[in-house]
């Protein structure tokens, strides 16, 4: 890579990554093929949880999982302001309400009592909650759990940004994606994430009923096991099944993953504790080297009991009081070769979500947009590049 610094996040593909893909591609099944179970059956066992299943990418897995859990048109469903677009939009996509919650101004996360204010907001029926898991850490799941479930909702962690992150809850570990305090799990494989296969994402779920549906919705709806069919007269002869027969009870999608990508994930996914290890060291220098510049430019605070695997480098800075403004920063910072991002534009100020679902004043989230920045964090970076990050930066906001 010429400049490491020129983008916030980056994929990381070795030579082995090229071999997996070079051997899928020359194998007999470029999809539908043993390597998405492989890659379902790894990324279980890296996630603790009792199913994985694999699909086209994030949004369309935040889609399916809404379809599973019964997010339809009469009911809402909640999520936090601070968000990729897609998770606001899966619910958009089953013609579901959205209510949006506030986050705590200096984590982005959602916690309880921003959940049990938007209970009291909700249009309709709510029918879901998706808790994000911005920049790798994890929100109080225990707790948003405990209030789901008192009023009958149903939970879709959106850990796009938190494959790999563990975290402690009393006396034991639990593994994001494992389903202790959820009926889902999303994650996303897309190039800036922690692992990627291009496009990508997969569903993990503790529920045995939940994993049959979605199975069914990621290929069209339709059903092979003779048992489940309803149409008894078309679907056998002679009281055998028919061999070319298939049942669609309900709709579905075409969001299947291919084996090409399935060969890219099985390999990256191998390499996560060390993509988890080199972003902590990133992460630490990044700590180190900002300490003399605070309080003006703030690390997101870790969360207590979370060992994340990092996924954004963001800090919080008070563009107005150093007399300058975000615009000028970024533009300033991308001449001298250093790409930032902002996570994110407040989902509830889209145009579509202030014209179709106008929600209250957010004051967590107003605050931390203001702030918020994201610096460079990925495997291509050593503390040379952060040094030389955090140095310019500093000298823009003339610190
Ligand atoms: C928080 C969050 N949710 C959902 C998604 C959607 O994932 P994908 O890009 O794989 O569709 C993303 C991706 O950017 C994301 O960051």
């Amino acid at each position: 890579m010429k400049n490491p610094l020129s983008s916030y996040g980056r994929h990381f593909i070795e030579e082995d990554d090229l071999d997996a893909v070079r051997s899928a591609l020359m194998g007999d099944f470029l999809t539908g093929g043993s390597r998405v179970d492989q890659f379902e059956k790894d990324l279980a066992g890296v996630t603790r949880s009792r199913h994985a299943l694999t699909c086209a990418n994030g949004t369309a897995g935040l889609h399916m999982a809404c379809h599973a859990l019964g997010v339809t048109r009469g009911t809402t469903a909640i999520v936090p302001s601070i968000t990729f677009l897609a998770t606001a939009n899966a619910a958009i996509m089953m013609g579901a309400d959205v209510v949006f919650t506030d986050v705590n101004p200096s984590t982005a996360l959602m916690e309880p009592h921003h959940l049990e204010d938007a209970i009291k907001r909700c249009p309709s029926k709510p029918a879901v909650v998706m808790p994000v898991h911005i920049g790798g850490q994890v929100c109080d799941m225990k707790r948003i759990s405990d209030i789901a479930r008192a009023n009958d909702i149903k939970i879709i962690e959106d850990a796009c940004h938190a494959l790999g992150t563990q975290y402690r809850d009393r006396d034991q570990t639990r593994y994001v994606g494992d389903g202790t305090y959820s009926d889902a799990t999303m994650l996303s494989f897309h190039p800036v994430k922690n692992i990627t296969t291009g496009e990508g994402g997969a569903i993990t779920t503790p529920d045995d009923q939940i994993m049959d549906r979605l199975r069914g919705l990621r290929s069209h709806g339709m059903v092979r096991d003779p048992a489940r069919f309803l149409n008894r007269d078309m679907g056998f002869t002679a009281g055998e099944p028919n061999p070319w027969y298939y049942e669609m009870p309900d709709y579905g999608y075409n969001y299947r993953l291919t084996d090409i990508q399935a060969a890219l994930g099985i390999s990256q996914l191998k390499k996560l504790p060390r993509f988890q290890a080199h972003r902590e060291k990133i992460r630490k220098a990044y700590e180190k080297h900002l300490a003399p510049f605070a309080p003006h430019i703030r690390p997101v605070p870790r969360v207590p009991g979370c060992d994340p695997l990092w996924h954004l480098m963001t800090v919080l800075i008070d563009f107005e009081a150093l007399g300058t403004t975000r615009a000028q920063v970024m533009k300033e910072l991308s001449t001298k070769g250093i790409g930032t991002q902002v996570h994110y534009i407040p989902v509830h100020q889209q145009p579509f979500y202030q014209k179709n679902f106008p929600q209250p004043s957010l004051p967590g989230t107003d605050a931390y947009y203001r702030q918020t920045l994201t610096l460079p964090l990925h495997v291509h970076l050593e503390e040379t590049h952060v040094e030389q990050a955090v140095q310019t930066l500093a000298g823009i906001l003339s610190l």
